[in-house]
């Protein structure tokens, strides 16, 4: 097992077309997934593309927290050459971040309802339906394999922000509370500082 660098926004792979796995049976396949689960789970994110570790192939690990939107967990799914439908036109906005633009959030359109198909590590052929953070997850780290990143899909270029520049609000909300503001009033939560890394 090794932790893997993370290439970042503007990197020649992050750019192109990964490559289609086709050989299930190649042991070093297997050692890759393995190094890219530790890697994601060493920075913090819930989910990664093989691009991001400057291997071109259609591989991409994910998963769902408990309790995210509401939503079931999804345990870790190793997804090889997966291809994407929506199931409806119906799209949401949301924040994203990704380990390969850090310290920046961004508000990014994305299909609420898709259905997946993939492979697993052994060539089985899987399909899934996914709504919510899941789709998002789904579709985010999918792009990764055509050579999109987040803000190529953002609308309203605006909302892209440094995650500790938001963190600096809150700063600000609790620094008026501990001067004897109103400590009852609700903070906003207009940010996504804690939103995880995909
Ligand atoms: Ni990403």
């Amino acid at each position: 097992m090794a932790i893997l660098d993370i290439a970042r926004m503007g990197h020649p792979i992050l750019k192109g077309r990964a490559h289609e796995v086709t050989n299930f049976d190649d042991p070093e396949l297997h050692t890759f997934i393995d190094d890219m689960k530790e890697t994601m789970v060493h920075a913090g994110g819930v989910g990664l593309a093989a691009p991001q570790v400057y291997v071109p192939l259609r591989i991409v690990i994910f998963f769902v927290p408990e309790g995210r939107d509401g939503g079931a967990a999804v345990p870790m799914t190793v997804m090889i050459n997966p291809v994407i439908k929506p199931v409806s036109d119906a799209m949401a906005e949301d924040w994203e971040g990704c380990l390969s633009v850090p310290y920046l959030t961004g508000v990014v359109p994305r299909w609420t309802q898709i259905k997946y198909s993939y492979q697993d590590v052994d060539g089985s052929l899987r399909e899934r339906p996914a709504e919510g953070f899941h789709a998002r997850v789904v579709q985010h780290e999918t792009d990764h394999l055509d050579g999109v990143l987040y803000p190529m899909r953002m609308i309203d270029i605006a909302t892209l922000s440094f995650t500790d520049a938001q963190d600096d609000d809150e700063v600000e909300d609790e620094k008026q509370e501990d001067e004897g503001g109103e400590a009852t009033v609700e903070k906003t939560p207009a940010s996504n500082a804690e939103e995880p890394a995909l």
